[in-house]
């Protein structure tokens, strides 16, 4: 080196003489003349490390174990400041030929002179579609199979055979929308219950995902297009214990905590006894808040025994067989899943409400 430290300096004011020059070499030529001069085959650091077999004995062993220290930590300041000079050695060189290494590839596009990216963003899965495949996982690993049905149904698999008569005032809450031919928009997932218990006779364990429609004014929580997952069971002996314990596994894994339940009374004609199943508020443990108005429960899905004249309905002796069915609001689970507010932002197509999306599927 050219200004060497005088000798009377201490070994640790010329280390950290050493280490400041080589942080600061302006570019990789000084950096390398620095290299050689500490470091070279008769550079100071080597000769200091050479020194030490001429000590007294004694001094070796510490004398030896400071110099290699020190030599290592120097050899290591040097590979960290060659790869910062390098980087920028390397984006000086970029900058002056125009090529920006961070643009995305281009490939030609449909018309000539069009050049399109050749990676497209990639998309996410919709927060119901996650949801959906995580229930039917469930369901499926407790014997369930996945039943579809017709979005267009008719009349009678929709209403009447589901014990909902054309002058019953249940049809006034599932106003629909008709077709010219008399079919109509399914207003729920429960005329699948009757295609299931015609094509497969007991014992019989259904769930049935899918969209629906009614006739609703849209606001945060009602849309004219909606989803639901209905679930039927038709057995020897199903009880509403049964129901209760299928709703409880199923609500403790979707909402990935321990639920407590209540039912209470809910009409609804295709079933008998029917309920409406609460949680115990998950945003607050029961305590009341905002998201439960303040009562501590939420209400969640209406269920109950499956009612004879719909068993008769789909070719099932009533007096042999019982069974139960729910249907669950998917989207007001994935609300409460998520904490998410507003029915709308589903169907919104927002981007930045999508993209959250992103990786959360298990
Ligand atoms: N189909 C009913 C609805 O959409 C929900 C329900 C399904 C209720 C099964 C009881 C049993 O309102």
């Amino acid at each position: 080196m050219q200004d060497r430290p005088p000798e009377n300096r201490s070994p640790d004011s010329r280390r950290r003489d050493w280490l400041a020059a080589i942080d600061s070499a302006a570019d990789l030529a000084a950096l390398g003349a620095l290299d050689v001069a500490l470091l070279g085959k008769t550079g100071e650091v080597t000769e200091l490390v050479r020194g030490v077999a001429r000590l007294p004995r004694e001094e070796r062993p510490a004398a030896g174990r400071a110099a290699n220290e020190l030599k290592v930590a120097l050899e290591t300041a040097v590979a960290a400041r060659r790869a910062v000079l390098e980087r920028s050695a390397l984006d000086a060189a970029l900058s002056s030929t125009g090529f920006d290494p961070s643009e995305p590839p281009l490939v030609d596009g449909p018309q000539p002179g069009v050049r399109i990216p050749l990676r497209r963003p990639r998309g996410t899965l919709h927060p119901i579609t996650i949801v959906r495949d995580e229930l039917v996982d469930l369901f499926t690993s407790m014997g369930f199979t996945w039943q579809d049905g017709p979005e267009i149904e008719t009349d009678w698999f929709n209403f009447e055979a589901l014990n909902i008569p054309a002058d019953h005032p249940a049809r006034d809450t599932q106003d629909t929308f008709w077709l010219d031919d008399g079919n109509l928009l399914r207003t729920h997932t429960s005329p699948v219950q009757i295609r299931s218990m015609l094509r497969f006779p007991p014992p019989l364990k259904v769930i049935v995902p899918g969209r629906c429609f009614r006739a609703e004014t849209v606001d945060a929580s009602h849309e004219h297009s909606f989803y639901q997952m209905e679930g039927l069971v038709v057995d020897e002996g199903v009880s509403t214990a049964n129901l209760i314990h299928t709703m409880k596994t199923c609500l403790r894994v979707i909402l990935e905590r321990d639920v407590t339940v209540r039912l209470r009374p809910g009409f609804f004609p295709f079933v008998e006894p029917g309920f409406e199943l609460d949680v115990n508020c998950p945003f607050c443990a029961g305590q009341g808040c905002s998201v439960c108005k303040h009562s501590g429960w939420i209400e969640i899905l209406p269920c109950g025994m499956v009612h004879p004249n719909v068993l008769r309905a789909g070719g099932i002796d009533p007096e042999r067989f019982t069974g139960f069915a729910f249907g669950m609001g998917l989207q007001r689970v994935v609300m409460l899943r998520y904490g998410i507010d507003d029915i709308r932002l589903f169907m919104g197509g927002d981007l930045r409400f999508l993209s959250q999306f992103d990786g959360v599927a298990r």
